[in-house]
């Protein structure tokens, strides 16, 4: 019997968020067809390289340890993600800030310092970003904003570095069965129903598992994806709005 072709062998993978749900799944999913992978997280774990994406500091020494230890980078794949939701009354700019800091400014930021190295290796940028940045949600301004700005920041370094043989998409998921989804429905005020706000509203009900995610951020990442640049690839069973 012969196994599957390994579509990442020989790649070098840089997944951010690698602690949480979405990009643990990532980064095995792309260790198990060959890639080389580098974990990173701001949270710390075994396997892990910690730094904040929030940090201009931290950013720097990622694409330098990056490069130190995969030797080039032919895949970013920005996973890394915060949501907090709060009432349009409650707001504050900190935490306004912080949703763009950790969502957009943070893999834009990274994508720039490894600029160099994705253009040697006419590599790829893939970045998650939501639904949330196509529709408004109640109590998700912030993250809603910083996710529309992390898919148009994403788009126009696509259209900036497909002439140096670099592609950048985006996934855009509905509700996934992680750690964010748990925080959410119990972070929002009592008399919310969470059904409403994510789940009731897709043709296929429920929350993904994150593989079902994964294998589209795979998909844009491998060579089946060529001809694929600046593109929004909305994984979300089919969400109605
Ligand atoms: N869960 C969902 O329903 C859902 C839906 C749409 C999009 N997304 C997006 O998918 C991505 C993965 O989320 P998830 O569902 O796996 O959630 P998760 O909370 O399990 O994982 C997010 C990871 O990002 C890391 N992170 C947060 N702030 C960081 C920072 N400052 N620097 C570095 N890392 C940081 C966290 O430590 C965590 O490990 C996120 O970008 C999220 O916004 C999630």
């Amino acid at each position: 019997m012969t196994s599957a072709p390994s579509r990442f062998a020989g790649r070098r993978v840089v997944v951010t968020g690698a602690a949480g749900g979405l990009g643990s799944c990532v980064a095995r999913m792309f260790a198990d067809e060959g890639a080389s992978v580098l974990r990173t997280d701001v949270v710390e774990g075994e396997g892990i390289v910690a730094a904040d994406l929030t940090s201009a500091d931290d950013l720097e020494r990622l694409a330098a340890t990056a490069l130190a230890e995969l030797g080039g980078v032919d895949v970013l794949c920005n996973v890394a993600g915060a949501q907090r939701f709060t009432t349009a009354d409650e707001l504050t700019i900190e935490g306004v800030r912080r949703h763009l800091d950790v969502n957009a400014v943070g893999p834009i930021m990274l994508t720039h310092a490894l600029i160099p190295a994705l253009v040697e290796a006419r590599g790829n940028v893939v970045s998650v970003a939501s639904i949330s940045a196509l529709m408004g949600q109640p109590y998700n301004a912030p993250y809603c904003a910083s996710k529309a700005a992390l898919l148009l920041g994403m788009r126009a370094l696509a259209t900036e570095l497909a002439g140096r043989g670099v592609r950048v998409n985006c996934v855009s998921p509905g509700g996934i069965e992680t750690a964010m989804t748990e925080r959410a429905a119990r972070e929002l005020p009592k008399d919310v129903d969470w059904n409403l706000i994510a789940k009731s509203q897709s043709l296929i009900p429920g929350f993904m598992p994150p593989k079902d995610v994964a294998e589209s951020i795979l998909f844009l990442a491998s060579d089946a994806a060529v001809s694929i640049t600046g593109a929004n690839l909305v994984v979300d069973r089919g969400v109605i709005w």
